[in-house]
């Protein structure tokens, strides 16, 4: 099965009550683990690149990976997506070079002229088959520095129910990202783990039948902070949201979950465990294999939180 969008999956989803991992690819072991991972547990997937992992790896090498792990996977739908384009050009490109999906993120910028960029993203996209993740609202992390908002006041950014239906519709977009009190990284509370679930639900409810994303949603698990911790690391505060309130999200319409630090965790932990258990290893397959390993043992956990294991055949 050649690449697919999203329109299906999050049909499906939405019928079904479950949700897609969007989970973030910067090289092969990452790609391979989390491919591993959704053949095994029959499973839709949503592999989405950075403007960094772009730069990191270069598109070339990264589609290169991605067709592999299709041509590999006939069975599993699988979508290639560009998560947070900035801008039309960024997204042009990457519709140009073959993602299926786009993520353009102009939450940073005024209400009109975040509708105004979108929506010539949903135009070009589209016109090439290509579907639109557009975002309302300002999570906390890499927004921060963006807009100027501190963890503090993240409340009041929370996306505008009102806006939101006023948004969509005049942006022609195919999901929305919105912001629920989550942020991207491994530090997203001080003390307790807080959303405000009731934004999603009454979005829900002036949205029915459209798809929602949420960003930001790693967990920070505890298996892989206490392996850091224990090796040498030092993310004593890490935080994450707890996957109980992901399974409630997902029972109303958030079709699309996006994981990146949970990734980063694994793979970090297991290659400082074996750098700290065997001080002479210097091949990196003996590092890089156990973080691929540890990715796929943690991907296949959350496709059951998100509810799409099993899934793959309903959502091609
Ligand atoms: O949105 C944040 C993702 O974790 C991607 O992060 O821009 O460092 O690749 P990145
Ligand atoms: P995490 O940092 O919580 O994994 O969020 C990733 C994300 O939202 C990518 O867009
Ligand atoms: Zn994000």
């Amino acid at each position: 099965m050649a690449l697919v969008d999203t329109r299906k999956m999050f049909d499906s989803a939405l019928k079904g009550g479950y949700a897609i991992g969007g989970f973030n690819v910067n090289n092969m072991e990452i790609t391979q683990g989390i491919v591993s991972a959704v053949a095994e547990e029959k499973a839709p997937l949503i592999l989405q690149v950075s403007r960094g992992a772009r730069a990191y790896a270069s598109m070339a090498y990264l589609k290169a990976i991605i067709d592999a792990a299709v041509a590999e996977n006939p069975n599993i739908p699988m979508v290639l997506h560009l998560d947070h384009g900035d801008t039309f050009e960024t997204c042009k490109q990457s519709i140009d070079d073959g993602f299926t999906s786009v993520m353009i993120d102009a939450s940073s910028r005024p209400f009109e002229e975040n509708i105004k960029v979108t929506k010539g993203v949903v135009e070009y996209a589209h016109d090439n088959n290509v579907v639109v993740e557009a975002e309302l609202g300002q999570l906390g992390g890499i927004e921060e520095d963006v807009a100027g908002v501190s963890s503090d006041d993240v409340s009041e950014h929370l996306t505008d129910p009102d806006e939101a239906v006023e948004f969509v519709e005049r942006t022609g977009c195919d999901s929305l990202a919105v912001a629920c009190g989550t942020s991207h990284g491994a530090y997203k509370f001080k003390s307790e783990p807080k959303l405000a679930l009731d934004v999603i639900q009454e979005i829900g409810e002036r949205l029915p039948g459209f798809p929602l994303v949420m960003h930001g949603s790693s967990s920070v698990l505890k298996e892989f902070k206490d392996l850091i911790n224990k090796y040498g690391g030092d993310m004593p505060d890490a935080m994450g949201v707890p996957e109980s309130a992901i399974s409630e999200a997902v029972k109303m319409t958030v079709c699309k979950v996006n994981i990146d630090t949970d990734l980063r965790m694994a793979m970090t932990a297991k290659v400082r465990q074996v750098f700290a258990e065997k001080p002479r290893e210097f091949d990196p397959r003996k590092y890089l294999g156990p973080a691929r390993e540890a990715i796929k043992a943690m991907v296949k956990h959350k496709l059951h939180i998100l509810g799409c294991a099993g899934k793959a055949a309903e959502c091609s």
